[in-house]
């Protein structure tokens, strides 16, 4: 049996004009530091890296997928490994999404009703049935420090009625997972859905903010609608969670979209974005998205950011890269995913430190503006 463990949150820092704040989330493994990005390491890696290479990026915490490790390799093994972090060797802490939104967004959808989501295997072509009980079963055997709720994420665009229904299902499926929830080493996320509209974000939140659970997510965005409405979104619903619990914003990983997050009192962030664009051969850097296939880099000997301290811009140029893309050799999918996570990683850490010495809407604010 699972040992309790107290998952505090401390703030440490509040801006003096916006909500953001820094704080320190404790895990059992190891302390989280809010603001911070997180990678995503869908089927128990993060894409081209070894856990040695991840943790010098600064990543502390890692996402990955009960959806995806149920189909390949299935939770008995991961179990069997020692769960997680063993599996992986990670030691760090790690947090797995529940599986419906991937259910919605990558398999052939069969039925969806109060009872859960039954969907036909991608792999196999069998039918799985997931349900509130069923994804907190599977999550409490891969052993993440943070399991998200299972949830339902509407479609946009969606009717009011639609997503009223949706976000109600949503809701006594928490009930659901809490019930079902069995290990007290592990924190249980729930998540807000609602849709764009504020009305059904703010009964969903206070609804939500019922429960004592270590930390909150905002879910539903990113799903097609226009960028300004997470803006939006994400202001009607953060004043409506609890001030002293982490607050996870799903599926965002943009400069842009992480700075208005943060400024609206959000700690915590995932998103495929650094490692999908590696594997296009793109590299963020200081807010931009280079094309390092492009012709211009060819006899370019200088690193991809001078003032990125990360190993790839440490020891290698971006002609090196576009050599390696060119040649199509796996080495540069590894060297640009180190670097774009550590710049995300470094952005907000970057927006931490801001935060911590009042700085944050001095040094951050024309991004709340342009
Ligand atoms: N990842 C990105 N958005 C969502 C969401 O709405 N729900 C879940 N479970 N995962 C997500
Ligand atoms: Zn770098």
């Amino acid at each position: 049996m699972s040992v309790p463990f107290k998952f505090s949150f401390h703030i440490e820092g509040q801006c003096s004009k916006t909500q953001a704040r820094a704080a320190t989330f404790q895990t059992p493994h190891g302390v989280f530091e809010t603001p911070r990005f997180m990678p995503v390491g869908t089927l128990a890696n993060v894409k081209t890296l070894t856990p040695d290479q991840l943790r010098e990026t600064g990543a502390q915490m890692v996402l990955s997928n009960t959806y995806h490790l149920h189909l390949q390799p299935g939770e008995e093994i991961v179990q069997k490994a020692g769960g997680l972090h063993h599996f992986m060797g990670w030691d760090g802490p790690m947090l797995t999404d529940s599986g419906g939104f991937q259910v919605f967004s990558l398999s052939e959808m069969r039925t969806i009703n109060d009872k859960g989501v039954t969907f036909r295997s991608p792999r196999d072509g069998q039918m799985i049935h997931f349900s509130p009980e069923r994804s907190i079963q599977i999550q409490n055997a891969l052993g993440a420090d943070v399991i998200m709720a299972f949830d339902e994420c509407p479609p946009y665009p969606a009717s009011w009625e639609e997503v009223k229904a949706s976000t109600d299902r949503t809701y006594r499926w928490l009930e659901r997972c809490i019930a079902a929830h069995q290990r007290p080493d592990q924190a249980l996320f729930p998540i807000v859905q609602g849709g764009v509209y504020p009305d059904l974000r703010e009964d969903a939140a206070r609804a939500i903010a019922q429960f004592d659970t270590p930390g909150f997510a905002i879910g539903g965005v990113s799903v097609g609608e226009p960028a300004h409405l997470i803006e939006k979104i994400v202001k009607v619903t953060t004043p409506l969670l609890p001030e002293n619990k982490p607050r996870y914003l799903m599926g965002i990983g943009t400069y842009r979209e992480m700075v208005q997050a943060i400024a609206a009192g959000v700690d915590m962030f995932d998103c495929v974005i650094p490692t999908r664009l590696a594997r296009h051969g793109a590299a963020l850097v200081q807010g931009e998205r280079w094309n390092l296939k492009n012709n211009r880099y060819r006899e370019d000997f200088t690193p991809l950011d001078a003032e990125c301290p990360c190993y790839t811009c440490r020891n290698f140029s971006r002609a090196y890269v576009s050599h390696l893309l060119r040649s199509r050799e796996i080495l540069a999918f590894t060297l640009l995913s180190i670097h774009n996570i550590t710049e995300l990683v470094r952005f907000t850490s970057r927006m931490r430190a801001a935060i911590l010495g009042d700085r944050f809407e001095a040094e951050f604010g024309s991004w709340l503006t342009e």
